[in-house]
């Protein structure tokens, strides 16, 4: 039987090695993970309008792929939302759902510009199968004080305790609150859950 690029991606490694992936999954991703009953996107995007005053205010979706998740900050009332990817494939297909003001296609050595975005998600961005945990420093060193970063962690990228232990040395050292922790469902088809965070910078 063929794998199905969710049997895969857990295991891809590298930069070009995830562009590759994610380029050609780019035409069933939404299906596949539709299919799994994908929720972590949903749930980010209602926790950081929780504890968002001003819905107007531009968000960056930092590895937006095919534009679930900005489809999902929109539902949740954001207005101005900005989309940039590793994966032009994916990217195009976020082109086609209407929901960014503008997007890009990234490399892997991107630094946001320092404090153009105030709120940054990365859902189902950082961790296995996508980019390392030093994404997770790197965006929260693009925010300015008081800037948040909704992220997720799956159950993969839980297994291993240095992406935890990662925003755990924001915490302590008081560089960052963490504003929400909750575990839930991520792709429940196959019992797989994720843990969402919001961290606002000091
Ligand atoms: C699992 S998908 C999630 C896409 C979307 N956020 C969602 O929730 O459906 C991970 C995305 O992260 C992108 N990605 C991985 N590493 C990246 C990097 N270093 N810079 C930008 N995007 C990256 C991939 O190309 C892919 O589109």
């Amino acid at each position: 039987m063929t794998k199905s690029f969710l049997d895969q991606v857990y295991a891809a490694r590298g930069v070009d090695e995830t562009r590759q992936i994610y380029d050609a999954w780019a035409a069933s991703y939404e299906a596949e993970v539709a299919e799994n009953g994908y929720a972590t996107p949903g749930r980010c995007a209602v926790a950081l309008a929780g504890v968002t005053k001003d819905l107007t205010a531009p968000v960056l979706d930092f590895g937006c792929g095919t534009g679930l998740s900005g489809l999902a900050l929109k539902l949740a009332g954001f207005t101005a939302i900005d989309g940039v990817d590793l994966s032009a494939q994916m990217l195009a297909q976020a082109e086609k759902k209407n929901v960014y003001r503008k997007t890009q296609v990234v490399d892997g050595a991107y630094e946001v510009p320092h404090a153009s975005y105030q709120t940054i998600a990365a859902i189902g961005v950082i961790g296995a199968g996508a980019a390392p945990i030093s994404m997770l420093d790197r965006l929260m060193r693009a925010l300015g004080s008081g800037g948040r970063l909704v992220f997720s962690f799956n159950d993969h990228t839980l297994a291993d305790p240095i992406h935890e232990a990662r925003i755990n040395e924001w915490t302590d050292c008081g560089a960052a609150r963490l504003l929400i922790r909750q575990r839930g469902d991520h792709l429940p088809k196959i019992n797989m859950k994720s843990n969402i965070y919001i961290l606002e910078k000091a």
